[in-house]
């Protein structure tokens, strides 16, 4: 198994060093092409532009395995002899440890593959950091027949050799909002002339905060962040146009829908008030990340001997997994990959990889995807 796991670490620090933006993933999509090839593993003719589908044994059950592979525009600063070569593109998410996982994955797999009674389905999904891609991938339509899914992510909070999975919420849903005033210019000594763009917008802020302090319940995880506002040039000019832009996170979907609407109650009422314009733009972002509860405890139970497992801390991040958990039952993980009290967060200019978690996270695929041929044999 050293050879195996070296190789691993190897293919790891070349998909690091070869880092791809979302929905670029031109060069690291012909890398996984040829290294599947050259496992004698079969390429679905998927249609994807970038990331690719590729399958393991034939018939029913479907179980599908899930990586993402993008990277972040973000500097390196890590140093490491395997540092990235594309200046300004980082995997600082460490997609590139989740493809080389599932890369592992494909070859123990594909060493069993008369024995399999079901197939395999291996997703190497573009475009993650953007959240286009798991809809990409479903837009297939090779995920029709798929029983269900897992999928994981490392987590620098926790050491190689740990994992952690719930039940329920894992990763927050996600709302981005832009809302776009447009009032009417004026002389700041005439205000009556004119509609004041500044008050309407910080009147909405305002009023938007209320949402979760006044409206939901104290025991329910919810955050409205307004991270970016602008208005004006000037000291003597009432603006015409303005906006802010930020974010909701929570971990209940049926609360997420409730203050989407509110939100969208609160800034229209708040405008017409004021007697301004508004136009609010919604970004296409993850749902909750929600783990199925039955398959949840199957698959924890099943992990029992892979590594050290523990009760999952949900992450108010946002994962596009989610799209798939909302067609079909899924499980995601999280995999220790540092575990340092000072370990940079993902996303960091010097976030790395302790390649020790492959011995997590290759058999976190193999047992589960094994087990959930068995589980869900006709
Ligand atoms: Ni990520």
């Amino acid at each position: 198994m050293k050879q195996f796991y070296d190789k691993l670490v190897k293919t790891r620090h070349y998909l690091h060093q070869h880092p791809e933006l979302s929905g670029q993933e031109y060069e690291t999509t012909a890398f996984l092409k040829r290294y599947l090839q050259d496992l004698e593993i079969k390429i679905l003719d998927s249609g994807l532009e970038t990331g690719l589908i590729a399958e393991i044994g034939q018939g029913e059950p479907v179980i599908a395995l899930r990586a993402d592979i993008d990277a972040l525009p973000i500097l390196e600063q890590t140093g490491l002899p395997y540092a990235s070569q594309n200046p300004g593109v980082m995997h600082a998410c460490g997609h590139d440890f989740h493809q080389a996982s599932l890369l592992g994955a494909a070859e123990l797999l594909k060493a069993m593959e008369e024995d399999l009674q079901g197939t395999i389905r291996l997703i190497f999904q573009p475009a993650e950091e953007t959240s286009q891609g798991a809809s990409q991938v479903l837009a297939t339509g090779l995920l029709d027949d798929v029983a269900a899914i897992i999928g994981f992510h490392n987590m620098p909070q926790l050491k190689a050799g740990q994992m952690a999975l719930k039940a329920g919420a894992m990763m927050a849903g996600v709302e981005k909002f832009k809302v776009t005033v447009e009032g009417v210019s004026s002389h700041a000594a005439r205000p009556d002339l004119g509609v004041d763009t500044v008050l309407t917008l910080t009147s909405m802020i305002q009023s938007l905060q209320a949402l979760v302090s006044r409206t939901v319940s104290p025991f329910e995880p919810v955050v409205v962040s307004v991270t970016h506002i602008e208005a004006g040039a000037t000291w003597n000019v009432l603006p015409q146009n303005g906006f802010f832009e930020g974010t909701i996170r929570c971990f209940n979907s049926d609360l997420q829908k409730r203050l989407k609407a509110d939100f969208i109650r609160i800034v229209e009422h708040t405008a017409e008030n004021f007697g301004a314009k508004v136009a609010i733009v919604w970004d296409q972002t993850p749902p909750v990340t929600y783990n199925d509860p039955e398959l949840s405890e199957l698959i924890f139970k099943n992990s029992q001997n892979i590594g050290e497992l523990l009760p999952a801390q949900p992450s108010s991040a946002g994962e596009d997994f989610a799209f798939y958990q909302e067609k079909i039952p899924g499980v995601f993980a999280f995999i220790g990959s540092n575990g340092a009290a000072d370990a940079p967060d993902l996303h960091h200019d010097n976030m790395t990889i302790d390649d020790a978690a492959f011995q997590v996270s290759v058999p976190y695929y193999v047992e589960n995807a094994l087990f959930l041929l068995q589980h869900y044999k006709k």
